[in-house]
């Protein structure tokens, strides 16, 4: 079965499966949502995944949502469906069913969508070798990206331009110049000392799970991490650029609105940490590059 989805009880095909129109997530982007990677037939950072949906909903305060055992035994339940070795595992979580009207509706249950299809990690080590090309943007986001809301406008419209001038990825400037975050993942720079910088966790970022896990890992080796703003000056001045997420593990950036990064392909940073990244995949789930 290529893709599958599990939508408030029922499995089915993707494309058979819906939501009524007053879904509130439809309505107003009034969701939460997470994407994880299957690799080997196994989730990998299910934990902090499960953790930060949990977050997301008492954030927005949707009551009712399945925990995060419950979720664990019905993703499970998919994938053995599903039988998809290597794939992204899509989970929403919406207020509900109501007669449109901003404030909550009283007495509803949540809507829970959850849905797998294949994706080719082994694409993503030719972006590892060869690097990709990026642009910024002004962030025209709301104030609360460190909520891994449905409200994803702002990234799409990013992405749009992204992709219409043949880059990878758009990365967002703040009103002082700072690069926040890309428009779908984490953003870093390796100085010329070698130290490894990223945007604080605040609101103006959705602290990523694959950021968490580098900068663990990238501690753990002894790495020097300074979570700090730095502004686009200093991001296209960098030894080397590189994105992290769940879909894009340690992609280097080689060019930035057009200006080389570094010797203008990817640097060795960015390779051991994609190293380090992959031997963490292996560990958890047995899959190798
Ligand atoms: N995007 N920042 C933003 C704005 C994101 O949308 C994402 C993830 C990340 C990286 O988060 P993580 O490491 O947990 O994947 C950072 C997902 C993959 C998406 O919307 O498809």
């Amino acid at each position: 079965m290529p893709a599958l989805a599990w939508v408030n009880g029922r499995f089915g095909p993707i494309a058979a499966l819906g939501v009524p129109v007053e879904d509130r997530g439809l309505q107003f982007a009034d969701a939460v949502y997470e994407v994880v990677a299957v690799l080997a037939g196994t989730p990998f950072d299910w934990a902090p995944h499960a953790e930060r949906l949990q977050r997301n909903l008492a954030a927005l305060r949707i009551e009712g949502a399945p925990s995060a055992r419950a979720l664990e035994l019905v993703v499970r339940s998919l994938l053995g469906r599903a039988r998809i070795d290597d794939g992204l595992l899509h989970l929403q979580v919406t207020r509900g069913v109501a007669r449109r009207d901003h404030a909550f509706p009283p007495r509803t249950r949540p809507t829970v969508a959850i849905t797998v299809r294949p994706f080719d990690f082994r694409r993503r080590l030719g972006l590892q070798r060869e690097g990709v090309t990026a642009i910024s943007r002004p962030d025209p986001r709301w104030k609360r990206c460190d909520l891994k809301t449905t409200n994803l406008l702002g990234a799409v419209l990013a992405k749009e331009d992204a992709r219409n001038q043949g880059a990878f990825e758009a990365l967002f400037l703040d009103p002082q110049g700072h690069v926040t975050e890309g428009a779908s993942t984490n953003v870093w720079l390796v100085d010329r000392a070698g130290r490894l910088v990223t945007h604080p966790p605040t609101a103006a970022i959705l602290a990523g799970v694959a950021r968490g896990t580098l900068l663990r890992l990238a501690r753990a080796q002894g790495y020097t991490v300074d979570e700090r703003p730095f502004t686009l000056h200093e991001a296209q001045r960098a030894a080397e650029l590189f994105l992290t997420s769940t879909t894009a593990p340690v992609i280097p950036i080689v060019r930035l609105d057009g200006a080389e990064i570094g010797q203008g392909r990817p640097g060795p940073v960015a390779r051991h940490l994609a190293q380090l990244m992959w031997a963490e995949v292996a560990r958890q789930t047995g899959w190798r590059p």
